[in-house]
């Protein structure tokens, strides 16, 4: 519903966002069914590698279905955890999460993770989102607010770019839809 009739374009800006160059590994946190990894994968090329994460049995067995049925040799998934990813530290050039930071329990904690996950130097890109930021449409909020609560794992009241900003520092946003569709970057420094 937030990307009212957007959504493959925010997906694509949001992977242009990341800037992959060919070789590259990505390292995607709640990847559910894999319905990114085809433009990840074009943007790392057959030298680069992506691996998905993601906490749900029934989102991992789809996402490896998907693996298979494309042959893909560099796209790998595992089921595990975004507050603490089964990944080394420091090994990942890039991070990407799309609608799936605001579902977590403490974001702030998978955010930590990310940062560890991360080379010096990394970059994430977070496609998310959030309640309406702008009037009048901040009139629906109250109403979407319980209705997210009640019926989804989503918890539209979490600032994902303060818990951003606290890990990363600078954090870029660009937002959509009256503020309800955000992407925003940030890089981890380089010491
Ligand atoms: C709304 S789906 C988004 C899936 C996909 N990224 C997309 O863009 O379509 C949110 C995903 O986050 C996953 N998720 C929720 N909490 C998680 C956690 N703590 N660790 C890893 N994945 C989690 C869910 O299993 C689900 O697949």
């Amino acid at each position: 519903m937030a990307f009212l009739g957007r959504e493959k374009e925010f997906r694509h800006l949001a992977i242009e966002t990341l800037d992959l160059t060919p070789g590259e590994s990505v390292l995607e946190i709640g990847c559910g069914t894999g319905n990114s990894f085809e433009s990840l994968r074009q943007s790392v090329g057959p030298d680069g590698t992506i691996v998905g994460i993601d906490a749900s049995r029934g989102m991992t067995h789809a996402a490896r279905d998907r693996i298979r049925r494309k042959g893909w040799q560099n796209v790998h998934v595992l089921r595990g955890d975004a507050r603490r990813p089964p990944v080394s530290d420091g090994t990942h050039d890039a991070a990407y999460a799309a609608m799936s930071l605001s579902a977590v329990t403490d974001p702030e904690r998978a955010i930590r993770s990310i940062e560890t996950a991360l080379r010096p130097g990394g970059r994430v890109v977070v496609l998310d989102a959030q309640l309406f930021q702008r009037i009048p449409w901040t009139l629906l909020n109250p109403i979407i607010t319980p209705i997210a609560e009640s019926a989804t794992n989503w918890v539209p009241q979490v600032d994902l770019v303060a818990a951003l900003r606290r890990e990363f520092g600078t954090v870029d946003v660009t937002t959509f839809n009256a503020g309800s569709i955000l992407v925003a970057c940030a890089r981890k420094s380089h010491r």
